[in-house]
């Protein structure tokens, strides 16, 4: 059991797209209400967002964020969320039986995306709405001044447009439990003429059409096809969405759930192109990957729906153990080696739903053992992508047959100089010595930092009274030796080592 890499900094597959570290706020449970906005905790800010959770999500590197759904936008208003917080209704959020009350809004929410330093990409409803809807939303947000939606925006106190760059043509419209759910060919053609109206309003926006909501769906693939076919000119990216769980305790496929992300990822941009071959466009179709994460779906999915309709509830809390940040720090490396067609993800969601970090009413906030590799790869993935060769052993799962229990990606930023190896080691049993040359680079290096996270409990957990039983600890068995790099991964373990220029 041993692995090497094979690294050559001429073997470029893409920039690094800042736009990869992304995450989504939803209004969903506890997500927007207990999580980031909480006006009588004591860290709130003058706006009711607590600053102890907004100083985690800065920590973690998130540079983009999808707002406000997910399942939620498919029955949104966004205009029940301006103007005087008293007059705005409440409201029932079917996709998750629960009460919107509406305090929150995209003017607050703008505002502290513009302090946590984040992009937007915001999502309209094309569920129970269509184009002048969308319209009216994109002129509220973005019109600079003198119609009637960009008066209002001014009213609110708003005077300069936001300048949201990317918007989601609607949220997984190819799921039946959507509200507002569409066949491909229904949905394609609303796509195609909201994002036309939306470009005649102004041509520089990025749109994103709606993909399949995961691999599995009956209907992936052939959805791609037909929605890319009535929407292409007109669109920049198509979306993908995947979650990940160990299935009836199967760990070994679970650690490999990045192979199906490959396997999803190269399925969409084959799709796409072929598409794009057949309209003989010369126009490439990148793939938002604006869900991604570890879900413990199955038992969401066998609770019974509560009786009561409750404003953010407690919901999908799901708490990350070992295994669960390895496989997130695995899926990063999928996303980085795709950065040639993958220009932006969105891991699910930011807080307390499925999150990296999880905040208490009144309480701390803390990070999750997801954390920790979001932030050090958002941190130290700079420059390039390389296209690194990986020789490794394999072992058999139950889902995906004989993977690689080994894989890695690279960076390399040729201004800084700085290279930067991000690994798994997926074997439940075995170490992996690892081990790479330097010698194609024109420099010696020397380890500026290195980064191990793993347990021998993979169910150890991050919890209120134990916020940091799982941390990223430095390598201790890294050796530089003239050219060479060598390590032991432990079993399902999750590596960074950035080397710089230097002796
Ligand atoms: O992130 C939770 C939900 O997962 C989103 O609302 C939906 O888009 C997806 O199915």
């Amino acid at each position: 059991m041993t692995a090497s890499l094979h690294l050559d900094p001429s073997r470029v597959v893409a920039p690094v797209s800042r736009r990869t570290f992304g995450s989504f706020v939803e209004h969903m449970g506890r997500c927007v209400y207990g999580g980031l906005y909480e006006p009588s905790h004591p860290a709130a800010d003058e706006h009711g967002f607590r600053e102890d959770v907004l100083a985690l999500v800065r920590e973690m590197g998130v540079t983009l964020v999808r707002y406000p759904g997910g399942n939620f936008v498919s029955g949104y208003r966004w205009e029940d969320g301006i103007g005087p917080v008293e007059e705005r209704p409440v409201r029932r959020d079917l996709a998750w039986h629960s009460l919107e009350t509406n305090e929150v809004g995209v003017d607050e929410f703008m505002r502290w995306a513009a302090k946590a330093d984040v992009e937007v990409m915001y999502a309209l409803n094309l569920g129970t709405r269509g184009v002048q809807e969308a319209l009216d939303a994109h002129e509220y947000l973005n019109h600079p001044d003198r119609t009637r939606l960009a008066s209002l925006r001014h009213a609110n106190g708003v005077e300069k447009p936001y300048g949201i760059r990317m918007f989601c043509l609607g949220n997984e419209m190819d799921g039946p439990w959507q509200t507002g759910h569409k066949t491909a060919h229904e949905y394609g053609r609303l796509a195609a003429e909201t994002a036309r109206a939306l470009r005649s309003a102004e041509p520089g926006l990025e749109l994103v059409a709606c993909g399949s909501s995961s691999s599995s769906m009956p209907t992936f693939g052939a959805w791609e096809a037909t929605v890319l076919e009535l929407a292409y000119d007109q669109v920049d990216y198509i979306s993908a969405h995947a979650y990940y769980e160990p299935v009836d305790g199967d760990l070994g496929s679970f650690l490999a759930s990045a192979v199906d992300m490959d396997h999803f990822v190269a399925g969409v941009t084959a799709t796409a192109d072929s598409i794009g071959a057949r309209l003989k466009s010369p126009k490439r179709i990148n793939i938002s990957f604006d869900e991604w994460n570890v879900w413990y779906l199955s038992r969401f999915q066998n609770r019974a729906t509560p009786a009561e309709w409750e404003t953010a509830p407690r919901l999908i809390e799901d708490t990350y153990n070992v295994a669960d940040a390895v496989v997130v720090g695995s899926l990063l490396i999928s996303l980085l080696r795709h950065s040639d067609r993958v220009t932006a993800a969105c891991q699910a969601q930011l807080v307390n739903v499925i999150a990296p970090i999880r905040a208490e009413p009144s309480g701390l906030a803390w990070r999750q053992t997801t954390f920790h590799p979001f932030a050090l790869t958002a941190r130290l993935a700079r420059g390039s992508v390389l296209n690194i060769e990986v020789n490794a052993p394999t072992y058999e799962t139950k889902r995906f047959g004989e993977v690689p229990a080994l894989d890695a990606v690279a960076t390399h930023d040729p201004v800084s100089g700085s290279l930067t190896v991000f690994a798994v080691n997926r074997h439940q049993a075995d170490a992996m010595p690892l081990s790479f040359s330097l010698a194609a680079f024109d420099t010696p290096f020397r380890v500026a930092e290195s980064w191990l996270l793993t347990d021998p409990d993979l169910n150890a957990v991050n919890t209120l009274d134990d916020p940091d039983r799982v941390v990223p600890r430095p390598i201790e068995s890294l050796d530089l030796t003239g050219n060479t790099v060598r390590l032991t991964m432990p079993p399902v373990s999750w590596v960074a080592v950035r080397l710089t220029p230097g002796q």
